[in-house]
């Protein structure tokens, strides 16, 4: 088959599986296997595309069409504009997931942070993107799973900031406390999370592609989804420093709530950030008004 036909027939099948934006992931699948740029797809539509090619392409088709998501099954996903590797360990990275990086540039525009702690670290895309953001910080990812932390081991390979993270296994700052965070010069300027925040109940009425792919350890945030805010925020008095702020996101009607968790704390809420649809999706912290 030629490019052009080729990209229809793909086009078609991802749109009669209702599959969104079948546009865009036809182009994305073919420039992935075939290596031919969306200029090629537009300048040279007669192009042959090559049997063992085709057939790769058939391979995807039929897992996407199967609702797994494509990041998943070409194993790898922007952030930022950088590239991640995502596998069935760790959650796909989302665009509104950005409104963290972006209150972080916009708060430390002339001050920049030298140490970031990032609590879930997954893919590790949050951590990964501040260390390529603030070139002299130093980072720390967390994760409970061995296996999300290998996978943003790899990510900090891959974006060249490995030299300025570790990573630790813990539930939350279990792991940390203990020799991390005891004097002041530990402590963290800036500690970022995307906590697991899906009420249970809500879990069964994911789309497909969340519900069967992401793991359920990045969705699961017990019955009310704030099992996770009630740990991580009374441990930011432990961790973070006395100017230091944190960046939390949260879903969807969840921030009067978490608002509320960190009034009960003590600490103080600088901000609530929208993302790019005017969602309240990100709460800002620190230990009072600066
Ligand atoms: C919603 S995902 C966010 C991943 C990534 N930061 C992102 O924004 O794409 C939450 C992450 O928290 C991790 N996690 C869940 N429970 C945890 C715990 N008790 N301690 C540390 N990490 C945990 C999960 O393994 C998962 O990688």
């Amino acid at each position: 088959m030629e490019l052009k036909q080729t990209y229809l027939h793909v086009k078609k099948t991802l749109a009669s599986a209702a599959i969104d934006s079948a546009d865009l992931e036809a182009r994305m699948i073919l420039t992935h296997v075939t290596g031919v740029s969306v200029a090629d797809l537009i300048l040279n539509p007669d192009r042959a595309v090559q049997d063992d090619h085709m057939q790769t392409i058939n391979g995807i088709v039929a897992r996407r069409v199967q609702h797994e998501p494509l990041s998943k099954i070409l194993g790898e996903k922007e952030f930022w504009g950088l590239p991640f590797t995502v596998s069935a360990d760790v959650l796909d990275p989302r665009p509104d997931t950005e409104t963290i990086i972006e209150a972080a540039i916009r708060r430390f525009r002339d001050n920049p942070p030298q140490r970031i702690l990032d609590l879930g670290t997954g893919s590790g895309c949050l951590i990964i993107s501040l260390l390529h953001e603030f070139p002299d910080a130093h980072g720390v990812a967390v994760d409970i799973s061995v296996d999300a932390l290998g996978i943003a081991k790899t990510n900090a390979d891959k974006n060249g900031v490995s030299d300025r993270c570790t990573f630790h296994e813990s539930d939350w700052i279990e792991s940390l406390s203990a020799g991390d965070a005891d004097s002041d010069t530990e402590k963290y300027d800036l500690i970022v999370s995307n906590p697991p925040y899906i009420p249970n109940q809500d879990i069964e009425n994911l789309s497909a592609e969340v519900q069967n792919h992401d793991p359920i350890l990045a969705l699961d945030g017990g019955n009310d989804g704030l099992n996770a805010y009630k740990k991580i925020i009374p441990a930011l008095n432990s961790q973070m420093h006395a100017d230091g702020i944190a960046l939390l996101e949260v879903g969807i009607s969840q921030a009067e709530d978490v608002v509320r968790i960190v009034k009960d704390t003590g600490l103080s809420v600088r901000g609530v950030h929208a993302d790019l649809g005017g969602i309240p999706r990100v709460v800002e912290i620190s230990f009072g008004e600066k």
